[in-house]
This record gives structure tokens, sequence and C-alpha cells, in this order.
């Protein structure tokens, strides 16, 4: 599973988007050469975008059959690569080899008659499949490969976990399992493709670009969308005008960038909603301090964030996708903090107090740059490797890193997943965060610039703090759970997997222990009536008791959760 791990991450990396298994290989291969592939972060988002725009999203018949779609389809035009997957009923993503394919395709396309009610005559690139007279009668009798785009569930993910060997093939498991497949990334891709569609209407030019966990390498299946509409193309740069005559377009004025991101999000969010094909709910959140527009596709099953002129997120995720690229250890230990805080209710699906996966990655960023052997250089380091052509000035922020990996040197840390994890708990269980800011930039802990519970530094916007929304008791429950956690890997009991209790029943043990719910989750949040109260030490004893497997306790309350 370590391998098959690796291997994704790989693929990952080098961004062949459904790659068959020899292109896979060679690819893998080839990136695991050197710096784990010289594609940069930009050139690996082009060629997905490139790859998406000549793709179409089918909506298939129930009972169709993959020998029948493809050679209907391929009638078409020639196609690379495709793959099935279920939402509310069954698609396929076709990728076709030339964009003309899809002129051909659309061609062939009619609009529905609707009884009752009218169709918006929209042509998008979201197509239906029906059978028609005869066709219908024919049954799958080679059944679809089904691509998943949901996370396993948390006992189904337990059980898997509960059967590795060592704390560190737990925490690569869990990667594996719940990272985003090269797939769904390319199904992301072609969402943002899909709407580009609709906003290009108006701004030919404009591209929308993913950002946030769908690139930066840290996305778990079903994460959200964030989508950002960049019409910097069409700007474009001030051409120096010679004497003479020149031309320029003559344009409305608002009173402020955030004016026209808000007035252009308006009507883009009114386009996505009145004649956007799939998507459902929308809501304009236009005086958020990021003005968005927030949505569900429903045929991708994607919980949609489009915002406008944010490309310092954008470089975020970049940053991200760069420290998750110098060292494999990064995205494992990510991925297990992640699953971790989410399980004990430390972040949530629902925005408010909660800390964010955001803020969340920064921690784990920190912490590791924090090591006596620190396992990631720090971000004014990234910076000073970058050549003149890195340089990116957003805002006046200065975002430049080196986009050539190559040239980072990392330090020699021989760490174990099991040592990090262990340190990371006790790292920020005894972090003064009442006093220091997190500082990622600098690579060390700095005086808290204002009063806010949790300091995080914006890496690339400094003024700004990451973690503003976070409240005292969200952190001090935080802080309970690295305690209690870093305690419970300590106990040999928790190191130690013991034999299975039966054929498949093997106790939690290791990262497994640390999902069971918690003492201090339990003792700590206030407001929520609990059934009992024990002492703290005495419910630690109990999950410890339930850990030793002498009863089903804990991990059979958690299986039934
Ligand atoms: N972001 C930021 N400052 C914040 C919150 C978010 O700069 N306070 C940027 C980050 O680049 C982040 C992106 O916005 O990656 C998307 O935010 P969010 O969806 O909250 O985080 P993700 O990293 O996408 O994680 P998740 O899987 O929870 O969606
Ligand atoms: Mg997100």
């Amino acid at each position: 599973l370590g391998q098959k791990a690796d291997l994704r991450a790989r693929q990952i990396l080098t961004g062949c988007a459904f790659a068959t298994k020899a292109q896979t290989v060679k690819k893998t291969l080839q990136a695991s050469t050197a710096a784990a592939g010289k594609e940069s972060f930009s050139a690996i988002q082009e060629e997905r975008r490139e790859q998406a725009e000549r793709s179409v999203l089918i909506s298939c018949p129930p009972n169709i059959n993959q020998k029948r779609f493809l050679d209907y389809i391929s009638k078409h035009g020639n196609i690379q690569n495709h793959f099935f997957y279920q939402s509310y009923g069954i698609y396929a993503v076709v990728e076709f080899s030339s964009k003309d394919s899809i002129a051909a395709l659309k061609a062939n396309c009619t609009i529905p008659y609707v009884q009752h009610e009218a169709a918006v005559p929209f042509k998008s690139r979201l197509i239906s499949l029906k059978w028609t007279g005869q066709g219908s009668q024919a049954n799958a009798s080679n059944t679809l490969k089904l691509q998943k785009h949901l996370p396993i569930a948390i006992n189904e993910l337990t059980q898997h976990l509960s059967k590795q060997e060592s704390i560190d093939q737990q925490l690569q498991c869990l990667t594996d399992l719940y990272q985003l497949t090269e797939e769904n990334i390319s199904l992301r891709f072609l969402v943002c493709s899909l709407l580009r569609d609709i906003a290009a209407a108006y701004f030919p030019e404009c591209i929308i670009r993913p950002f946030g966990s769908t690139v930066n390498s840290f996305g778990k299946l079903g994460c959200d969308l964030d989508m950002f509409l960049d019409l910097d193309g069409i700007s474009g740069q001030n051409k120096k005008k010679g004497p003479g005559l020149s031309l320029e377009y003559h344009v409305k004025q608002g009173t402020s960038e955030r004016t026209v991101t808000q007035s252009v999000l308006s009507v883009i969010g009114e386009c996505v909603d009145q004649f956007g094909p799939g998507c459902v709910g929308v809501q304009k959140i236009l005086n958020a301090r990021c003005p968005l527009v927030r949505f569900a596709h429903q045929p991708s099953g994607f919980q949609c964030d489009l915002t406008a002129n944010n490309r310092v997120a954008m470089k975020s995720s970049e940053l991200l996708f760069v420290f998750g690229k110098l060292d494999v250890r990064v995205r494992h230990l990510v991925f297990a903090i992640r699953c971790w805080a989410r399980v004990h209710g430390i972040t949530s699906s629902i925005p408010g107090a909660w800390i964010t996966n955001f803020s969340l990655t920064v921690l784990v960023l920190f912490f590791l740059q924090r090591r006596k052997q620190p396992l990631l250089p720090t971000l004014d380091h990234l910076r000073d490797l970058a050549d003149p052509s890195d340089q990116c000035i957003i805002e006046g922020n200065d975002c430049t890193i080196v986009s050539d990996l190559s040239k980072i040197t990392l330090q020699k840390n021989t760490d174990t997943l099991e040592k990090l994890l262990q340190e990371f708990f006790e790292f920020y269980g005894n972090f003064a965060f009442s006093s220091m800011s997190i500082n990622i930039r600098k690579g060390k802990e700095q005086n808290k610039p204002e009063s806010s519970p949790l300091h995080i530094q914006n890496p690339f916007e400094t003024s700004l703090n990451v973690s503003k929304n976070v409240n005292t008791t969200q952190l001090e429950r935080f802080v309970a759970l690295c305690r209690e956690s870093a305690w419970l890997l300590e106990q040999k009991e928790v190191l130690t997997r013991s034999a299975a209790q039966s054929a498949d029943v093997i106790p939690p043990w290791g990262l497994t222990a640390l999902l069971l719910p918690s003492v201090a989750q339990s003792a700590g949040v206030k407001g929520r009536r609990k059934k009992k109260h024990h002492p703290a030490s005495e419910r630690i004893k109990t999950l410890l008791e339930s850990l030793k497997g002498n009863s089903g306790g804990a991990g059979a309350k958690q299986n039934a959760a």
C-alpha cells in the first residue's frame, strides 16, 4: 500500500490525468528521478486545463454498456481517455484527442422538447445520451467500471488502518484512500471549463481556474471545488505605445477593485443560476471579505465556490503544492492531521469559529520547519532561490517562490512518520499560542501582532491572520486534543498492534486509536449535553481498556457512528 501511495503521489505530481497503465508507469518512473518531476505547478495546471477543454460530460442511460457507448461516441472523433462514475445517475467523462470532435458531437445534439415547461436553449458540453426506439432493450452485459468520487466511511477506514503493520504504513494507507484520484481531479477541471463557457459569453478570454485543495495536493475525495474567474488575460500587459494614434476600449468604471469584482460575480452568478445546466442552489455571497458565488454542481456532486480576482489564493495553493512535493512525509502527515481533526470536530464543513483545513495545513508545515533538522525550508528561502522569471507581485504583495524545485537542497531529516505524528501533538500541546504567531515565511514563531486567540500569518498577505475566525474555545479544544493524542502515543498498547481477535477484527491501535472518540472532546465541549461526566483520568482509563481489546467499548461505539 505504501508503494501504491507513492505511485499515486507521483501520478499527481506528473499531472498525467487519465493516463493508460503503460503511460502511467512511464511517467511515474520519469517523475521518480531527481526532483520528482520537472513539471512546474503552472505547467501541470495548464495541461489539465487543456485536457478539460477537449472533454465533455455525458449523462448516460441506466442500461448502457461500455462498448456500445464508445462505438457511438467515437463516431464523432478519436477518444483519448474516458471514465464512468455515478452521481445522480451514470455519467461519463470523455476526453477527445481534438477539440474539433466536440463541435462534431454538438452538431449531432438537439435541444430537448420538454412538455409543460420550456428549455433554456444553452448548448453546453453537458450532454445526455438517450436510447431511441429498439436500443432501449439492450442490457449492460459488460458492467461499467465506475470511478469512486467519495471517500470511504470512517469505520471502513479504521478497519483498513488497523490491518497495517506500522504507524508509518497507516499514514501512507490513509493518504492512499483519501486523496483525490486522477479522474476526480480531471472532473474538477472539466467543471471549471464548463463554467468558463458560461462566463465566456461576456468575457471570451476569461479562464476559470481551480485552486485550494483541488490543486494543492492535499485534497480529500469529496472536498469542495474552489474556483476563481481569471480576467487577467483580457487586460493583458499595458503595451508601450509609440507616438501617434492609438485605440483603447471605452469601459465602465467601478469605485474600487472590490466593487468591480462584485458586479462581475453578480452577473456571472445570475447566469450560472439561470442558464447553468446542473447548477443548483446558487447563492451570491458578495459582501464577504472575498466575494463569492456558491452553488452545487449536481452532475459532478461538487460543492462549488466561485470567486474572482483571487490570484493570491492561487499562489498559496502553489506554495502548499511545492511543500507537499518536497518530501512525501509532508502529505502523509497533513492527511493524517486533517482526518484526526475532522473526526474530533476540530474542523467542520460548516463555516464558523473552527480551525480550517488551510490553517491546519499551515500548522503542520510550520511544525516541519521547526524540527531540529528542519524537514521543510522557510518561505523566505523559497523566495531567495527564485529566478527573475519567477517574480510575482500581486496587489503589492511579494508572492515570489522558486519554480525550479531542483534548486532546493533539503536537510537530512530521517524522522519516521510515527515520530513526526507524536511530536506534532507534543509541539502544539505546549505551544505559546497566547503570545506567539505562526509564521511559515520566517519558519519561526513571532510576537503576536494582535490579540486573536490563534494567529497564523497569511504567507503572502502578511498583514492578514489566516485563522482570524478561530475563538478561544476552539483553540483550547485543539490544544487539549493534541495533549491527549501525545499521551496516547506514549502508551505501549497504542503503539503496538495486538493479535486479531477474530478473522478480521484487530483492536484499534496507532492512528486508529487516535481516531476514537476523545476524552478531551467530551470534557471540553461547552453547551453540549453529555449523558455522563466521568473525571478525565477515569475516562482515559476506559479508553485505554478498550484499546487493549478487553472490551469492544470505544471502537465498537465508533463503528456504530
Ligand atoms: N485561503 C486563504 N485564507 C484563508 C482561507 C483560505 O488564503 N483564511 C485560501 C487558501 O489558498 C485555501 C483556499 O483559499 O487553500 C481555499 O480555502 P478552503 O476551501 O477553506 O481550503 P482548502 O485548502 O481548499 O481545504 P478544503 O479541503 O477544506 O476545502
Ligand atoms: Mg476548498
